[in-house]
């Protein structure tokens, strides 16, 4: 079996594919208000998709997380579920989601073989969500979640990115919400992808030893060498099922174990969140059509470029001008 393998001894395992640019939420870390979205001919077709998801597989990746902007606004993301979902070899095959679409999507995904889900939540008060996402509905999410529950979904894990003087004192509440529910939860701490002016990172960035005391203050936590591949450390409370992930760029730097890559909407493969170094697939599956070797074969080149870490910082310098929504974190 093929391996692939970069400049730094890194095995990539994990595969991050973007299936739309598009998003029925504007979050303020996210994504500007007005935001201009690609053209159809720009964005990978589902076939192109699949035929790299098989790609990949083929070259070892045992993990592939379809993101977004958000999935379920891509039209046909069911059939594509079902057809990465019949493809040997992959040992979790997940979304991450703003949950809003999951009610009407949920039994489909899971009946198509999708194995998990991560459901970004990062208030439960109605008025905040509203700002917060700008356009998005609470109720609309949590409605969501319930059926994804109810579709078979198990260990279906909430992502919150904490912001202080936004959300940081729900900490708590989103964890009781987490335990409540029997889910999992990780924190996040905000990256600095896109310039948006209304929402100024320097004054929110708040650090996961901060949301870790936090949760200390009421349970106690136990740290567990468990792992999905994800760049997330998890925690156990001894009363609970639940398990809390710190996901760290800037407090706890996780690039020397990196195992993953992303490809964003347009075909572009990007070696790191952090920075641009890419290489357009699209163009080897555009010019070669069925040429699965040649597509490989520019997969196992890319490698070398991977850098060794990011270069993030949470004053606004070494910015990536990307938005999140191209490649979905
Ligand atoms: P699991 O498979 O459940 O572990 O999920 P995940 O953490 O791999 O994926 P998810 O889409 O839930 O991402 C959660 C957060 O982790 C997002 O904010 C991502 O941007 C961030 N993230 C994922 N991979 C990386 C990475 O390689 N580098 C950085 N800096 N952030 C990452
Ligand atoms: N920093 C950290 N996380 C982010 N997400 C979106 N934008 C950012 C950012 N700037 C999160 C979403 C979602 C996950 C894929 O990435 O909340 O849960
Ligand atoms: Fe949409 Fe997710 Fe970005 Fe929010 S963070 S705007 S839900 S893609």
């Amino acid at each position: 079996m093929m391996k692939l393998v970069d400049g730094f001894g890194r095995t990539i395992r994990y595969v991050r594919l973007s299936v739309t640019d598009r998003c029925d939420f504007r979050c303020v870390y996210c994504m500007a208000e007005d935001m201009t979205f690609l053209p159809r001919a720009q964005v990978l077709t589902l076939e192109e998709i699949a035929t790299l998801s098989q790609a990949f597989i083929d070259l070892g990746v045992e993990k592939i997380r379809l993101t977004g902007g958000e999935p379920l606004v891509r039209s046909g993301i069911g059939s594509l579920v079902e057809q990465i979902g019949q493809m040997d070899g992959l040992r979790d095959f997940a979304m991450t989601t703003n949950g809003a679409g999951l009610d009407k999507h949920a039994q489909r995904l899971r009946d198509g073989g999708l194995q998990r889900l991560n459901i970004s939540l990062d208030t439960l008060v109605p008025e905040r969500f509203r700002r917060l996402t700008r356009t998005g509905e609470l109720e609309k999410v949590l409605t969501g979640i319930r059926a994804a529950q109810s579709a078979g979904f198990e260990r279906i894990k909430l992502n919150a990115v904490i912001l202080q003087g936004r959300n940081d004192d729900e900490v708590l509440d989103l964890v009781e919400f987490a335990r409540r529910e029997h889910l999992d939860i990780s924190f996040i701490e905000e990256m600095p992808l896109g310039q948006d002016i209304e929402h100024n990172r320097a004054e929110t960035f708040c650090s996961s030893d901060t949301v870790r005391e936090i949760v200390e203050s009421r349970h106690a936590l136990l740290p567990t060498t468990e792992s999905t591949l994800g760049p997330s450390r998890y925690y156990r409370m001894n009363d609970s099922d639940t398990r809390i992930g710190f996901i760290s760029p800037h407090s706890h730097n996780f690039c020397d174990a990196c195992n993953r890559v992303r490809v964003t909407v347009e075909g572009r493969l990007l070696l790191c969140l952090g920075n641009e170094h890419s290489v357009d697939l699209r163009a080897v599956m555009r010019r070669h059509p069925g040429d699965q070797g040649r597509l490989q074969q520019a997969i196992i080149d890319a490698m070398a470029l991977k850098p060794e870490r990011h270069h993030f910082t949470t004053d606004g310098e070494e910015q990536v001008v990307r938005f999140m929504n191209m490649t979905g974190g």
